[in-house]
């Protein structure tokens, strides 16, 4: 079989990763995380480039094909992704400093790319497709923004920023370094973002619609495994060097779980949609259980689960 042809989370360039998300044996705690150097090494295989895109289709399917009604709905899926990932490529230069390894600063710095070419992805997508009418970055981030929830601005603004600010100002404070990279790695990449992806490309494969977005979202999703991967490793590092840092982690897991699930279910979702309805090809619940299994994989893998 093709590796195209596979169901996404087995695709063998996924699976390279490491990502303790995609592997069964990571619910028995049996996975071998990649080193810092090996993801270095996987992050010069794995190249894309967001120029390559033709979203040639995706313009013709956005207003042709699309109604009214259905884009506006996808236009709130996706201004999560598009501010979120300049969020994220905006916080990551403090960790990329305060991390106490040289391979893993090396890894950071070629995090800190690919956020930036995520942002550059939806940039291009928005403004090819013609999905918003301001004309350039800063403005489209704006005119986006006002699809967000307040889970979102707390999750982002507040929780993240807090963190990112307080390991720029002491590099050498590891506790929050920990906090930073478990709510960073674990739950906006890891929980939010790779399980929006994968339902948002399942439905647009099946519907038969937006190739050239379909084509690059997989490249991105494939980053962030390599980046979720990372933060496996420096949890799993982390906590085998002190139990206190272990603690670090379910606290922060603790405080914005509850704030990750509002995220789960944004405000275009209307009140009287169930928990159990399908919309855009998924329920909440089966949303919910995707984003629970990962999590639970990693924390597995990273020594602060039990394994089955
Ligand atoms: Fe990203
Ligand atoms: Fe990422």
């Amino acid at each position: 079989m093709s590796d195209a042809s596979l169901p996404r989370t087995e695709r063998v360039d996924f699976r390279a990763t490491s990502d303790p998300a995609l592997q069964e044996g990571a619910d028995r705690g049996e996975v071998n995380l990649l080193s810092y150097r090996e993801l270095y090494w996987l992050w010069e295989r794995q190249h894309w480039a967001v120029q390559d895109l033709d979203f040639t289709q995706d313009r013709i399917d956005w207003h042709e094909r699309i109604g009214a009604e259905e884009r506006v709905a996808r236009m709130g899926g996706l201004s999560a992704f598009f501010v979120g990932e300049q969020r994220v490529e905006a916080e990551l230069g403090p960790l990329m400093r305060a991390v106490p390894d040289e391979d893993a600063r090396i890894f950071l710095s070629t995090q800190i790319a690919d956020e930036a070419r995520h942002v550059v992805f939806f940039d291009r997508f928005y403004s090819e497709v013609g999905v918003l009418e301001s004309d350039e970055l800063s403005s489209r981030l704006e005119e986006t923004a006002a699809h967000l929830n307040d889970d979102f601005t707390r999750l982002f603004d507040e929780m993240l920023k807090s963190r990112a600010d307080r390991i720029a100002a002491v590099p050498d404070d590891l506790e929050t370094t920990v906090e930073f990279v478990t709510l960073y790695h674990m739950v906006i990449e890891g929980m939010l973002a790779l399980t929006g992806q994968h339902f948002i490309t399942d439905f647009n494969e099946a519907a038969g619609t937006l190739p050239g977005f379909v084509d690059g979202f997989t490249k991105v999703a494939r980053d962030e495994h390599r980046h979720v991967a990372f933060g496996a490793r420096f949890l799993r590092e982390m906590t085998q060097r002190d139990p206190r840092y272990g603690v670090a982690i379910q606290r922060t897991l603790t405080e914005v779980l509850p704030i990750a699930e509002g995220v789960l279910r944004p405000k275009w979702v209307p009140d009287d949609v169930g928990d159990d309805e399908m919309l855009f090809g998924a329920t909440l619940n089966q949303t919910r259980a995707f984003a629970a299994q990962a999590l639970q994989r990693r924390l597995k893998v990273i020594g602060l689960l039990a394994a089955a």
